[in-house]
């Protein structure tokens, strides 16, 4: 390997500078150069690996390139596979971030169980001692014959374990633990953390070992190192939830060999992630129908749709500025839907306390959920109860008219195989080329129509 040079290459511009500085001398930004290390050999390594994944280098015409050549690898936890976009491919290097204490070692240590019937695997810790991880092990049920655990922050002698026991599966928990000694900043950090992924990349292309990077994820939300770590991966998954409630959604947000925002369910026990095949089901579990301030929506997730309870409360505020609380929608969102409540429907909220809380902990963002979210608000203001049999869906606009909304047919199939007997939604959806539909629909121009026909 040549000699190792150090320098400080800026993240707007690409310059590079001997010695640190606050500021770029080219673009004038401060505060983007990190420390990076450059060495002769790098840039060929890297082409070779890419080289050696796609096998040539001449031009292939389109038709001729063989399609999904590679065998993806079935873990025995079906979630995970469906994230992965219908396996693991040999040679990926996936990065699975999210809050600590979220479950990430848990999935990765059962997912590692699972890897170790196919092969070696070597499970790096920098966080927890080989003690710790057993003991995690025995409340999993792990056995893991051919699993092996390495405690070891110093990239430098996690390179030299892998030539030498030569792994199939390679887990790195966490990115932010281990450091490259060349480089003088702490493990963690920017440079840190973008050397140590890319000499793992190496590894994982050139050796065709599937590698696992956990990475936590900083408080503005973005895995440290951030940008940086993303594009050097294949596939980049978050496992989202709320630490208190017990699911956790793994969900892809980049992935080269699959399709994205794909999500797999989870429920965090006592012996670990158990799958939620049904997560609609387990969703709905502890619905009271006919209550108040409760209406039910299917929400598309990839390409799973969900069906997911929506509670509000308005209740009339005692003491000064009324609240508004938004558990598991956009807080902007649910102003505006009280403002086309009260302007267009003639609800008045303006002295009302509202709290809207989605079930499970889920986070939903589309607006296709905004109808359900008005239909509670409403219900609850009225105190009418949603009908028990209806789903809703569709974006209200500002002047209460109901809009467009994709994936419908996903929906309705989802909502009748829960039982659902009617769904309202926009009237301008295309409704045209969907034949024998499950439940019956009632397709409506306005909010206030809408809310007409769901409230009993
Ligand atoms: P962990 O996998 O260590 O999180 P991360 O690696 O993302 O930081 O999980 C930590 C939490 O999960 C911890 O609070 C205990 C809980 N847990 C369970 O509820 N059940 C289990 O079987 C295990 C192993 C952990
Ligand atoms: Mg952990």
């Amino acid at each position: 390997m040549a000699k190792a040079k150090i320098r400080y290459v800026c993240q707007d511009c690409g310059s590079d500078y001997p010695k640190w500085m606050g500021r770029c001398n080219n673009c004038g930004e401060w505060n983007t150069l990190v420390e990076t290390v450059i060495e002769a050999t790098r840039p060929g390594t890297v082409a070779r690996a890419a080289k050696s994944l796609i096998g040539r280098s001449t031009p292939l015409a389109l038709p001729d390139i063989p399609a999904d050549s590679y065998q993806r690898l079935q873990l025995s936890i079906g979630e995970f596979n469906r994230v992965l976009g219908g396996g693991l491919v040999p040679g990926s290097l996936i990065l699975i971030g999210g809050d600590p204490g979220i479950g990430k070692s848990t999935l990765l240590l059962q997912a590692s169980a699972s890897l170790a019937k196919m092969g070696q695997v070597l499970y790096i810790s920098g966080e927890e001692s080989a003690q710790q991880i057993k003991l995690r092990a025995t409340r999993l049920k792990i056995r893991g014959d051919n699993l092996f655990i390495l405690t070891e922050t110093s990239m430098n002698a996690i390179l030299s374990q892998i030539e030498k026991s030569k792994p199939k599966f390679l887990i790195v928990d966490s990115i932010q633990t281990v450091y490259l000694s060349e480089l003088q900043s702490a493990p963690g950090a920017v440079s840190q953390v973008r050397e140590c992924a890319a000499r793992l990349q190496e590894v994982a292309k050139q050796q065709n070992i599937p590698t696992f990077l956990i990475g936590h994820v900083t408080k503005t939300g973005a895995i440290a190192g951030p940008r940086v770590l993303e594009h050097i991966v294949d596939t980049v998954l978050y496992l989202e939830g709320e630490r208190f409630y017990t699911y956790r959604l793994l969900r892809s947000v980049k992935n080269r060999f699959g399709a994205t925002n794909e999500i797999g369910v989870f429920e965090m026990g006592d012996d670990g992630m158990r799958e939620v095949t049904n997560p609609s089901e387990a969703l709905l579990a502890e619905r009271l129908p006919n209550a108040s301030g409760s209406s039910i929506l299917v929400t598309v997730e990839g390409t799973r749709p969900l069906l997911v309870e929506v509670q509000a409360l308005a209740s009339t505020t005692t003491f000064g500025n009324p609240r508004r609380t938004a558990n598991g929608i956009d807080f902007n969102r649910l102003l505006l839907l009280i403002a086309v409540l009260t302007k267009r429907v003639g609800i008045q909220m303006a002295d009302q306390d509202v709290f809207v809380n989605v079930i499970g902990g889920l986070q939903i963002d589309e607006p296709a959920s905004d109808l359900a979210v008005a239909a509670a608000l409403t219900s609850s203001f009225r105190n009418r109860p949603v009908a028990a049999d209806v789903v809703l869906v569709g974006e209200v606009g500002l002047s209460g008219e109901l809009r467009a909304i994709g994936h419908l047919e996903t929906r309705l199939k989802e909502a009748a195989k829960m039982g659902f007997k009617r769904c309202i939604l926009p009237a301008s959806t295309q409704l045209k080329q969907l034949k024998n539909l499950p439940l019956q629909l009632h397709p409506v121009r306005s909010l206030e129509e809408a809310l007409e026909l769901a409230l009993v």
